[in-house]
């Protein structure tokens, strides 16, 4: 990176690894879906036989657009100008008005997977195939845990820039001093495509103070799966303990344009009428309010390749190392 970019307002490079695209309850079978992301079009079915797949949008005949008025047809999709069918490989298996296909037209598809609910695909510039996966969640299907909850934005930035956001423990007890107190980075552990974050919190509760004293020490674990999606763990004991699960999964739509969605999840308390005051409170409160703050200083800023740090803050150049292998 050169020192314009430590100046200016140039934009990343869209980082490889796995991204949510849509949820596994939007797409039932026979469905067809188009999407924009990446800045590239692609169209997502699910065949009778639930396989999903995730193709170039455009019609290698005479580029039509399958996610505009495509057909699930079995396990082939067809396209809605001239019904040109399409295997799950993108490879062109019937022409209604020719006898022969023609054996090289083929539509490029995309890694899919269905993880947590959610369906994410795997985007590299040069279309390598993954080398690591994005894991179940164990709340996901624990029946201790509430469903999972969503919320989504779209924000001006990068998923560069928003993941940093978890390492740079500075910020946090002045920009959303209502929920730190203070926060310390304890330990970062590295494995590949998976960065682990351990912290050490305390929480300001005042929003409960009354039923759960005003600061409050826990933990906070934050694992990061490539960029594109990171799982937080908070623990809070107090009179009650409370355990939560804030899931921030980032799709670069376009070079300044992310969407940002958060599942929230946590832990069902022993009284039901509590579980429903805090989940609510957190998510709608807390957590979003936390977000929309980091909102404004994220479609601002620049990004400083050469950043001035505090020795405090080690973890930010620890994170960017990591980081670098997306690019
Ligand atoms: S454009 Fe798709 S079949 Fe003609
Ligand atoms: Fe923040």
């Amino acid at each position: 990176m050169n020192d314009e970019r430590s100046t200016t307002n140039a934009p990343l490079p869209f980082p490889s690894g796995w991204f949510r695209i849509a949820y596994s309850d939007e797409l039932l079978p026979g469905q067809v879906r188009a999407l924009h992301y990446f800045d590239r079009d692609f169209v997502l079915f699910r065949t009778a036989t639930s396989k999903l797949h995730l193709f170039d949008a455009h019609c290698p005949h005479l580029g039509a657009h399958l996610g505009y008025g495509g057909k699930v047809n079995d396990e082939t999709i067809q396209c809605p100008f001239h019904g040109w069918r399409f295997n799950g490989e993108g490879q062109c298996v019937e022409i209604p008005y020719a006898c022969k296909v023609l054996p090289k037209v083929q539509i490029q598809s995309w890694q899919v997977r269905e993880v947590n609910g959610t369906i994410l695909m795997y985007y590299h510039p040069d279309r390598k195939p993954p080398d690591w996966e994005i894991p179940l969640l164990p709340e996901y299907t624990c029946k201790d845990w509430i469903p999972f909850k969503r919320r989504r934005w779209q924000v001006r930035t990068n998923p560069q820039e928003i993941a940093e956001n978890g390492v740079d423990t500075a910020h946090s007890p002045f920009l959303h001093r209502q929920t730190f107190v203070s926060l310390k980075s304890q330990s970062i552990e590295i494995d590949g495509a998976i960065l682990v974050h351990q912290l050490l919190p305390i929480y300001n509760l005042s929003f409960a103070a009354g039923l759960l004293g005003k600061e409050n020490l826990g933990s906070l674990e934050i694992s990061y799966y490539g960029l594109g999606c990171q799982v937080s763990r908070a623990c809070i004991e107090t009179v009650i303990e409370l355990d939560f699960l804030a899931i921030f999964m980032l799709t670069p739509i376009e070079e300044k344009l992310l969407e940002i969605d958060l599942i929230f999840s946590m832990r069902k308390i022993f009284s039901k009428t509590l579980t429903k005051l805090f989940a609510p409170k957190i998510l709608m409160q807390k957590i979003g309010r936390d977000l929309e703050q980091d909102i404004s200083i994220w479609e601002n800023k620049i990004y400083c390749d050469r950043p001035t740090l505090c020795e405090s803050e080690g973890a930010i150049m620890k994170y960017r190392r990591w980081s670098q292998q997306f690019y």
